[in-house]
């Protein structure tokens, strides 16, 4: 089981507040990501919930119990950090079974433990070396694999990837997803990057300042952030914000428009514009289109053929408009 409960959870350090108040649920089995920009106390969530800080006030409850004041080797719920932790001087067995040797496990067990988990991880062939002679990836999996042993209630990743490189980056968000519908428990997994949100979340949180500004699936992120500051933080590349006159004719504040809704033309359209930089990924091309209302990004088919200087026009997909009241909420 793991189903945590966020009640009016506050955090303030001496004077400074820096969880305001949430209030959050997290349902058994579910992989939750905790998204939000450098600063804005996902960590520090994260270790509320873990035990590691002490709430300022709110409660919180896992599987019914109330853990608020609870230690954390009492609330069955296993860390994963950046920085792996790992004994330099012990084999990835040993790494892997530290956790169990500690709780007093006996051999037998603990032995069937760490080779399930190693078999889950693809580490059986590396049991017997120390954590230097393995790749960052590997190092990662001792990691998740210490985490695993433990049967937690719930797995709490703090930017477990942020050491790696981005090829090996991608592999592991796929190897952490697998691993989820596998083990089909609780994950909670911190990061600044929205990408790895998208892509492994059941249900993202979006943080600011502390703050919960959403939660909700990727797609309904993408297709409805309820601010600016979602719409502005999900979405690779970044939705276009206009505002003022631009705005105003379409009976908002500010209005949006994702690269990949904008139809190009070279004959006509709402915006008139110079073609500036081209990013041709292959697969996309994003154009960056100067225009009497900014620049705009536009993403085509990776065949398009257009060159720096040209004009083009712009027609957003009315359908797929963001408009923004004078607040940022959505309208
Ligand atoms: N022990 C602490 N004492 C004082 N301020 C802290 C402490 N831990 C974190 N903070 C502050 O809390 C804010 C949120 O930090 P953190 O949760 O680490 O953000 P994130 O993980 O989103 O980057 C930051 O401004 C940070 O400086
Ligand atoms: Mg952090």
């Amino acid at each position: 089981m793991g189903n945590i409960v966020l009640k009016k959870v506050s955090k303030s350090f001496g004077a400074t507040t820096i969880i305001p108040e949430i209030d959050l649920e997290i349902e058994d089995g579910e992989f939750v990501v905790f998204v939000g920009p450098s600063g804005c106390g996902k960590s520090t969530l994260l270790r509320l919930i873990a035990g590691l800080e002490d709430t300022s006030a709110g409660s919180i409850n896992i599987d019914g119990r109330d853990v608020t004041s609870e230690q954390p080797a009492k609330r069955k719920l296993a860390m994963v950090f950046q920085s792996y932790a790992l004994y330099p001087h012990m084999t990835v067995r040993n790494n892997i079974a530290f956790p169990l040797k500690m709780a007093g496990e006996d051999k037998a067990v603990i032995e069937r433990k760490v080779g399930d988990a190693a078999r889950v991880l693809n580490l059986t062939n590396y049991l017997e070396r120390r954590p230097g002679q393995l790749s960052g990836g590997q190092r990662q999996r001792v990691a998740i694999g210490r985490a695993i042993v433990r049967q937690p209630s719930a797995f709490l990743f703090d930017e477990p990837l942020s050491n790696l490189d981005a090829a090996l980056r991608g592999t592991m968000r796929l190897e952490i997803s697998e691993l989820h519908h596998q083990l089909k428990t609780t994950m909670i997994y911190v990061t600044h990057d929205q990408v790895e949100a998208m892509t492994m979340a059941d249900k993202i949180v979006v943080l600011n300042a502390g703050n919960i500004e959403q939660v909700g699936s990727p797609l309904e992120l993408y297709r409805s952030p309820k601010n600016l500051f979602v719409a502005g933080f999900i979405g690779s590349p970044k939705m276009n914000l206009m505002d003022g006159a631009t705005a105003a004719k379409y009976g908002a504040s500010t209005i949006g428009i994702r690269p990949e809704h904008i139809n190009i033309s070279t004959t006509a359209g709402d915006w008139k514009g110079t073609v500036g930089v081209a990013e041709h990924l292959g697969a996309d091309t994003f154009l960056h289109v100067h225009t009497d209302v900014g620049t705009i990004n536009v993403r085509t088919g990776g065949e398009f053929v257009v060159s720096h200087g040209d004009t083009v026009f712009l027609s957003p997909d009315l359908a797929k408009l963001h408009r923004f009241g004078p607040d940022g909420s959505a309208l």
